[in-house]
């Protein structure tokens, strides 16, 4: 199913308000994610948990043949899940989850190293000084130089890259985020290098697409291809039975 490809899967949380999907929902989460989802303060926050973690339940139990209820999950070190059959064995795949406002989006690979994250592009927040403590050099000036109405998606560009990359590594804090530089002009493809070293990262492959007007996705990947992973997209609405 991912000989040459990467799948990346997209929920619209805003289209599931059935409150019977979300009972279905609950009842293949394990305790522990339940008790998670609870302990967050705000309604939608629940909502976006419980449907994002439902999602990553139902898609991968179609890779692996496992039912979604018997999945098991663990975080290495850093916090970054891998997913296990029922008898602890690792699972084939590797996968990793964003969440935010109306979507949920997870990437699934055949063993690849993979980070995804999705945020809003929110023009009212105070972009350029947050750019100023976590963007290189030559970010900064690239997002200066754009017009007024470009910068928010140009900044959140950046931003999603970055955790999507600091994902993909599986690392939680970049303490050092300003050093990770990318460049969004470099022969038509998106590449990153440390500025510290000037050494380009090989075998990185990147993607940034909007979901809407709105929202904005971005995909890291590291492996050894010479040629970029073909990406397909699917929409799903996790555990939906058709017919
Ligand atoms: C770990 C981190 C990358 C998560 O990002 P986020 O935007 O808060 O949340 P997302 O919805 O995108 O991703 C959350 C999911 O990623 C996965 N995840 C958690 N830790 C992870 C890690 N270390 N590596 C990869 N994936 C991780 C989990 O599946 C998690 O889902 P859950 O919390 O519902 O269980 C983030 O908290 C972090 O440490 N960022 C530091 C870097 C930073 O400050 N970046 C600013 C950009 S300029």
């Amino acid at each position: 199913m991912l000989q040459n490809s990467i799948h990346i899967w997209i929920t619209d949380i805003e289209k599931i308000d059935d409150p019977y999907m979300l009972d279905v929902y609950r009842s293949i989460l394990s305790p522990d994610e339940i008790q998670r989802c609870e302990r967050l303060v705000k309604e939608q926050g629940r909502a976006s948990f419980l449907i994002a973690h439902a999602m990553v339940r139902s898609v991968l139990s179609n890779y692996v043949e496992i039912a979604p209820k018997d999945l098991q999950f663990k975080s290495n070190a850093n916090g970054k899940p891998k997913v296990f059959c029922e008898q602890g064995r690792p699972l084939p795949l590797e996968y990793n989850l964003s969440h935010s406002g109306r979507y949920a989006v997870m990437v699934v690979t055949n063993e690849i190293d993979c980070g995804i994250d999705v945020e809003k592009i929110d023009s009212g927040r105070d972009y350029i000084e947050i750019a100023e403590n976590t963007f290189s050099v030559a970010e900064m000036i690239d997002l200066q130089s754009v017009g007024e109405e470009e910068q928010a998606k140009r900044f959140y560009t950046y931003w999603t890259l970055k955790e999507a990359y600091i994902k993909a590594k599986s690392e939680t804090i970049a303490s050092s985020l300003n050093k990770i530089s990318f460049d969004l002009h470099h022969q038509n493809q998106i590449s990153v290098k440390l500025d510290n070293s000037g050494d380009e990262y090989k075998n990185w492959q990147f993607h940034t697409q909007l979901l809407d007007q709105e929202y904005i996705l971005a995909l890291a990947l590291q492996h050894n291809s010479p040629f970029d992973i073909k990406i397909e997209l699917f929409e799903t609405i996790p555990m939906q039975v058709f017919g």
